[in-house]
């Protein structure tokens, strides 16, 4: 029912002061889950749902991520030359064909829905896809694929959902749930970041969206919400009831890895998944544990 989803956002364009002083010089997208710095992960989870386009919306200091996805002519030769070439398979297999990678700078960071607007112009008028690096999912499925699925059967809007602590409501964009059927639930409502007791449910927007061109226009109009920055989630509430709009509950497990702990839980999870270092994390985890 819905077009394709071809292209996808990453806005890239943060301050990352909660993960301060790490991320001063070095965006918050490049720290490393086990080897991988995010956005890597970000870009093969869209890759993995059948993405063509990428599309990053940057700022001041993020050059780091436009030389992750190039080649590195000096790194190549160097591994080329010491007899290393399996490595430049390591360093290179993840780069989007030339020309299906574009930049724009969000030269102010004034929140991620300005982000998303900035791409306004590379977007077109098409539906697309929103993935936020530091939400890192470790799923069978990636997560973009089960909502590139499921949004090509319902159409219109998609977010990824997941029920949190109602003490945590305040962290997140909240959404009011309408008819649930399986793991998609109808929006009927959204708002950012309320208090605990203002909560219309526990069920919280995650970092990836499928979001209809229409968007752009009520971007380009949005008020400052919550943290006097430019909310996503507002011109997503004024969207509801004119297109279908779904969550979906993904399979999988979320990390926020713009928070520290949420980090860290993410580099042991994905280290135990790994056949080269699962079972040595496992041995120093069980010898820690008597120490806890
Ligand atoms: P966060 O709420 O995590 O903000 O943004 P932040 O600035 O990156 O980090 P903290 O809270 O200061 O530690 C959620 C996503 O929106 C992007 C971020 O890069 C992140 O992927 N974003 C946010 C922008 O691209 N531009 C903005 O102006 C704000």
């Amino acid at each position: 029912m819905g077009a394709k989803v071809k292209k996808a956002v990453f806005p890239v364009g943060g301050m990352g002061t909660r993960f301060l002083p790490a991320t001063k010089a070095l965006p918050k997208e490049m720290l490393p889950v086990v080897d991988k710095p995010l956005i890597q992960y970000a870009v093969e989870e869209a890759f993995a749902a059948g993405i063509e386009e990428f599309i990053f919306v940057t700022g001041r200091g993020k050059s780091a991520i436009e030389d992750h996805f190039d080649h590195s002519f000096e790194l190549e030769r160097m591994l080329q030359d010491r007899g290393k070439a399996e490595m430049i398979e390591v360093a290179t297999s993840m780069m989007p064909r030339a020309g299906s990678i574009a930049y724009t700078r969000q030269m102010e960071p004034q929140g991620l829905g300005h982000a998303v607007w900035c791409a306004r112009h590379l977007v077109g008028d098409e539906p697309f896809a929103v993935l936020l690096a530091d939400d890192l999912i470790l799923s069978k499925t990636a997560c973009l694929k089960q909502m590139v699925e499921a949004q090509s059967r319902m159409g219109g809007n998609m977010i990824a959902v997941m029920d949190v602590p109602a003490e945590h409501t305040n962290r997140y964009g909240i959404l009011s749930p309408g008819f649930a059927h399986d793991n998609l639930v109808e929006v009927k409502g959204l708002v950012e970041k309320p208090k605990p007791e203002d909560a219309p449910s526990n069920k919280a927007v995650i970092g990836r969206y499928i979001l209809q061109p229409e968007v752009f226009e009520l971007l380009e109009k949005q008020e400052p919400g919550a943290g006097n920055e430019i909310q996503l989630t507002d011109s997503l509430a004024a969207m509801i009831g004119g297109q279908p709009f779904f969550g979906l509950t993904f399979e999988g497990e979320r990390f926020d890895c713009g928070d520290k702990l949420g980090f860290l839980q993410a580099t042991i999870a994905y280290a135990l998944a790994r056949d080269d270092m699962g079972e040595g994390l496992r041995d120093y985890l069980r010898e820690l544990t008597p120490t806890l």
